[in-house]
């Protein structure tokens, strides 16, 4: 692998707080990359880039407050950075909640997952478009898994009002994130813009994400729980993925990154499998116009 030039480039990490967005920071920041930490809560935000800081002594890190539940949230975000900054390399969609146990809503009345983990980053990455297109071959990775797999996008039903189940609604936002993707790509070659839209999965990756989520599965966690040590991997294993395609020169624009293992649950970086329904175009593109209704993302390039 021959990575990209990385000097003093600006990458964006969301939920760069904790577990594998903290990983992905680190990684870059020992890639020579200035990196701003994107945390909802301040506090754990600037922790981060304090421990960021003793990990890589005089790396070029701040936390900048986000919180993806609020599309006001994001626009404040998106305003802040173009004012301070003239060019953004690598943006990595990373923040992400799973399976909530009952059904919640953002503060713009979108169920929870659906909206943190995609809706969010959707308008996030439109806002950020004319930074972006700034930078010399920038890119944009966004969080996957391998739950995108059972995942289905429910046009009648986005937000769970007539039928909640929590993994139902995490499948669909992660192949949410996998269809943006590789809209995103699309988009861009047909615009001209160079930007370079990739996705990445981490595996099976020992986070508080993960402990969640087995901890909300009675008689599945206990045995997830017993298996844990043999099929997951730590948080820095987790990260190469994204870190590879957030990276890598030697990828194909659209690419898919995961674990190399076992059934893609951990390993070194490859290509990874995409399930059919990711690469539905016609659902791709449906879902692209939906979320611009429901956001008002409006992709200017300036
Ligand atoms: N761990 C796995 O095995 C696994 C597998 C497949 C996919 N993934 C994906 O990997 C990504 C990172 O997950 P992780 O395992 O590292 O989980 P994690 O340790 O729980 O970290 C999630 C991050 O997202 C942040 N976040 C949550 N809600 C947010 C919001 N409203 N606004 C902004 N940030 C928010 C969290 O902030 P707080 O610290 O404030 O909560 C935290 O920084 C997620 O997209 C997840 O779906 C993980």
């Amino acid at each position: 692998m021959t990575d990209h030039d990385s000097h003093a480039r600006l990458a964006v990490v969301t939920g760069a707080n904790a577990g594998l967005g903290f990983e992905t920071a680190r990684g870059l920041i020992r890639q020579g990359y200035r990196v701003v930490v994107a945390a909802r809560h301040p506090d754990k935000g600037h922790a981060a880039v304090d421990a960021l800081r003793g990990d890589s002594p005089g790396a070029d890190s701040r936390c900048e407050p986000l919180d993806l539940d609020s599309l006001a949230s994001v626009r404040d975000f998106a305003a802040r950075l173009r004012a301070r900054e003239s060019s953004l390399n690598l943006l990595v969609n990373n923040a992400g909640i799973m399976a909530l146990p009952t059904r919640e809503l953002t503060c713009d009345g979108f169920e929870r997952q659906f909206g943190v983990n995609y809706l969010g980053h959707f308008l996030l990455t439109s806002l950020l478009l004319p930074l972006l297109l700034s930078a010399p071959t920038p890119r944009v990775v966004q969080l996957s898994s391998l739950a995108h797999r059972g995942g289905k996008i429910d046009f009648d039903d986005l937000h769970g009002e007539h039928r909640y189940d929590p993994w139902r609604a995490y499948r669909q936002s992660k192949l949410a994130m996998l269809l943006f993707s590789q809209a995103l790509q699309r988009h861009s070659r047909d615009a001209g813009w160079g930007l370079e839209s990739l996705a990445a999965h981490p595996g099976l990756s020992r986070t508080a994400l993960l402990e969640h989520g087995v901890n909300s599965r009675a008689m599945m966690g206990r045995l997830f729980r017993l298996a844990m040590p043999f099929i997951t991997q730590t948080s820095s294993e987790g990260a190469r993925p994204t870190l590879y395609a957030a990276t890598a020169s030697d990828i194909r624009l659209g690419d898919y990154i995961g674990p190399a293992g076992i059934g893609e649950t951990r390993g070194a970086p490859k290509r990874a499998h995409m399930a059919p329904a990711a690469r539905d175009q016609a659902v791709a593109e449906r879902l692209w116009q939906v979320s611009c209704e429901l956001t008002e993302a409006t992709w200017r390039k300036a």
